[in-house]
């Protein structure tokens, strides 16, 4: 039996129970409503995990950067980048995916459309396209509804292109679910109005695509929506949770550290800093620090250098040893799967199995 005591540290470990159920309940929930589950890949950056999405009944994945796509296509075949296929090796590396791959893009401009048909084009691939609305967050998104219509039907006149649907995110909803009514109710006008004007245009959109993590239990109740990305759910954080999208107990991802220096008085050094960590704000809800300690929520990573956490204990009697572990619930999780190269399995205090976080960077190599 190998123990969490023969892992270097920082390591990230995935609690595989909590990670497992909480794939299984959004798969449940999409079933239950009818909706597509396009899981985005950008949290766990892993065709492992991806797999698992897939066998659950995801009908494919969404990814960011043409990296993550290339890894995707070992595991699935229907892969959307959501991101605007802007700039002449980005659209190509998109073009150059697997011939087994049914690639989407999500965009919002003219330029984006004829970089992404050229590309396709001189591949000798067909390419679906979502064009993006901005319904709220104000990100990227086509605020204008003819405007969309417009570049929809500028997608129809490439032969190298095909037309499937909208895209939108609604990263600016980040209430706590019981709070997001109004929001919600605001995404369903907006969404729908949207939706009988390209239907009015002769536009019909086939596929609309939205959801985010935070809103994805009531994805059912944005009226319109067909299918859903949530990405942070399959791991959640500190940010999700102090949110109430999701229970502490669904936080799957802890970061392991130990305790490296406690000859300051009033605090202790964790091995775990900018570098494993990033320097990621709880966002939309209040919450100082960098992460949370597993076993001691009282006591934060409070100032960080990249190599080391400092631990405030001011409001903790627990005073740790040197040499002792620990366990931090990260603040984004997605930045910090990013960060590391590796993720370990565990049920209990058992080490299961381990995977590589295979789509993090670049994936490029310079060619000089
Ligand atoms: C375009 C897009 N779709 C889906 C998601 C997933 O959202 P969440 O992180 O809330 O799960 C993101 C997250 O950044 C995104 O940018």
């Amino acid at each position: 039996m190998t123990t969490l005591a023969s892992l270097d540290t920082p390591a990230l470990l995935v609690d595989l129970d909590r990670m497992e159920r909480n794939l299984a309940r959004a798969a449940a929930y999409t079933k239950e409503h009818g909706l597509a589950l396009r899981p985005h890949v950008k949290t766990h950056k892993s065709p492992r995990v991806a797999a698992q999405q897939l066998a659950l009944g995801a009908v494919g994945v969404t990814c960011a950067t043409p990296h993550e796509a290339r890894v995707m296509a070992d595991a699935g075949s229907d892969i959307l980048v959501a991101y605007p296929p802007v700039g002449t090796p980005r659209a190509d590396r998109l073009a150059a995916l697997p011939a087994h791959v049914t690639l989407t893009v999500a965009l919002d401009s003219a330029e984006a459309i004829a970089e992404m048909s050229r590309a396709a084009a001189s591949a000798g691939r067909k390419v679906s396209v979502y064009v993006e609305l901005d319904l709220g967050m104000h990100r990227v998104g086509v605020p204008v509804i003819d405007t969309a219509i417009a570049l929809a039907r500028r997608v129809r006149e490439e032969p190298s292109l095909d037309f499937a649907g909208i895209a939108f995110y609604p990263g600016h909803v980040r209430e706590a679910p019981d709070d997001q009514g109004a929001k919600l109710a605001e995404l369903s006008a907006a969404l729908t109005g949207a939706l009988r004007k390209f239907d009015a245009a002769d536009v019909s959109a086939r596929v609309v695509s939205g959801g985010s993590t935070p809103t994805l239990w009531r994805s059912h109740e944005i009226e319109g929506v067909t299918e859903i990305r949530p990405g942070t759910y399959v791991y959640n954080d500190r940010t999700t949770a102090a949110i109430g999208a999701c229970g502490w107990d669904d936080c799957a991802l802890t970061v392991l550290a130990t305790v490296i220096s406690t000859a300051v008085p009033g605090q202790a050094v964790i091995d775990t800093g900018t570098k494993a960590l990033g320097r990621e704000p709880v966002r939309g809800a209040p919450g100082e620090g960098f992460g949370m300690l597993l076993e001691h929520p009282e006591v934060l990573v409070e100032r960080m250098s990249e190599e080391h956490g400092v631990l405030d204990l001011s409001k903790s009697s627990w005073r740790p040893r040197v040499g002792e572990r620990v366990r931090v619930i990260p603040n984004h999780v997605c930045i910090v799967v990013h960060l590391n190269d590796f993720v370990y399995g565990i049920r209990g205090d058992v080490l299961e199995t381990s995977w590589p976080v295979a789509a993090r960077g670049r994936g490029e190599r310079a060619v000089i």
